[in-house]
């Protein structure tokens, strides 16, 4: 087979995933050649449609709601127009990141989730508040590990979130170091032994405090929970483990429960990543007190703390579907953060016998 030449699709940052795709790719360099392009250049479609590209390694980014767009725009442009496959698929890549198309997604497809606003007229969102329930829950649109996240407990809080950011002032949004994310301190010693990666990340800091957020307000149900689930499916790979709350966000904290997950679980994201063939997606998902699951998060690129997404009676491996029933299988699956898994499916639809020689 001639070997096939992939582009991974850098953003703005050098993030660590970057690294975990050309990982990826190494360990396949007898099927696949690569190189890295860098999306955000002026010369990005000259440069792709230059070359021979058999298909698009993403990598969308998550910092900024402007360098969000121009990959979405961008890769449309290649898949779409130009034909090029990708992966993550397309669909994938737009719902990630974007917590208001995310909701409208959610919404399209009935799928449940917390109850979600978003208002881009001031008054609106003013007379919504008036009756809803409290606490209410703001978000700003791009993620960051919790920080765009405001748990609004009265109604004069709420009130004074949407006046400020539709003011000029914005939504809330405090990006910095996490201390309490686990681990702090071995992550800030790691970061001072090498001052190169500790200058990126706070040039990534003060890129992320440029956002703001005025023309829209996202309120969302709030929903009391102790953790969330973190279901990632890859391929046709299956895996869930649970996030732990800390103060009040699961998000960032990287505590994890390894517990066995209910089947039906497994069977809700089967559904929800069926409906529009998404295959390399963690989604979040809240169990409310009554037992029902409710989609929180949906992302086809996602940081992985550990060497393995799922422990079963405490043995990694994944979940599979085999004649109809769900299969666990011990083993290794989520090397260099699932991008060998993701790397390999996507090397199957393109050519199907590739991994089998
Ligand atoms: N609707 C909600 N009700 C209660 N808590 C929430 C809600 N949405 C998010 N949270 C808490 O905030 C954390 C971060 O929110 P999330 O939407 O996952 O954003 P991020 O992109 O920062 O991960 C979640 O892990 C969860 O613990
Ligand atoms: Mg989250």
């Amino acid at each position: 087979m001639k070997k096939l030449h992939f582009a991974i699709l850098k953003s703005e940052f050098e993030d660590e995933h970057l690294q975990q795709w050309e990982n990826a790719c190494e360990e396949r360099s007898d099927l696949i050649s690569w190189e890295i392009i860098d999306l955000t250049r002026a010369d990005w479609l000259k440069q792709i449609k230059s070359k021979n590209i058999d298909g698009l390694l993403a990598l969308p980014p998550n910092i900024t709601n402007a360098f969000k767009s121009l990959y979405d725009e961008r890769v449309t442009i290649l898949h779409e127009e130009c034909g090029i496959p990708v992966f993550p698929f397309l669909g994938e890549i737009k719902v990630y990141e974007n917590k208001k198309y995310l909701s409208y997604w959610l919404a399209a497809h009935n799928i449940p989730h917390p109850q979600t606003n978003v208002f881009y007229h001031k008054q609106e969102a003013l007379n919504f508040l008036k009756d809803s329930p409290l606490p209410i829950v703001g978000k700003t649109n791009i993620g960051a590990s919790g920080h765009g996240v405001s748990i609004l407990k009265s109604r004069q809080q709420a009130i004074e979130y949407v006046n400020n950011t539709f003011s000029g002032k914005g939504s809330t949004r405090k990006v910095g170091p996490n201390w309490k994310k686990k681990g702090f301190a071995k992550r800030v010693f790691k970061k001072l032994l090498n001052p190169g990666a500790f200058k990126a990340k706070l040039k990534q800091y003060q890129h992320q405090n440029t956002e703001k957020q005025t023309e829209y307000v996202i309120l969302q149900e709030f929903i009391a929970h102790t953790f969330e689930w973190r279901c990632v499916r890859i391929g046709d790979s299956f895996f869930a483990h649970k996030k732990m709350v800390m103060g009040e966000k699961a998000s960032g904290s990287l505590i994890k429960g390894y517990e066995n997950p209910p089947l039906e679980l497994l069977d809700f994201v089967k559904e929800v990543t069926d409906l529009k063939h998404f295959r390399s997606q963690s989604v979040d998902i809240f169990t409310t007190q009554d037992g029902r699951y409710l989609v929180n998060e949906m992302q086809c690129t996602f940081g992985q703390s550990d060497p393995y997404q799922m422990l079963i009676d405490g043995t990694a491996g994944r979940y599979i579907i085999k004649d109809g029933e769900w299969l666990f299988e011990a083993g290794d699956f989520n090397r260099y953060e699932c991008f060998l898994l993701r790397l390999d499916y996507f090397l199957e639809t393109l050519v199907p016998s590739a991994l089998r020689n």
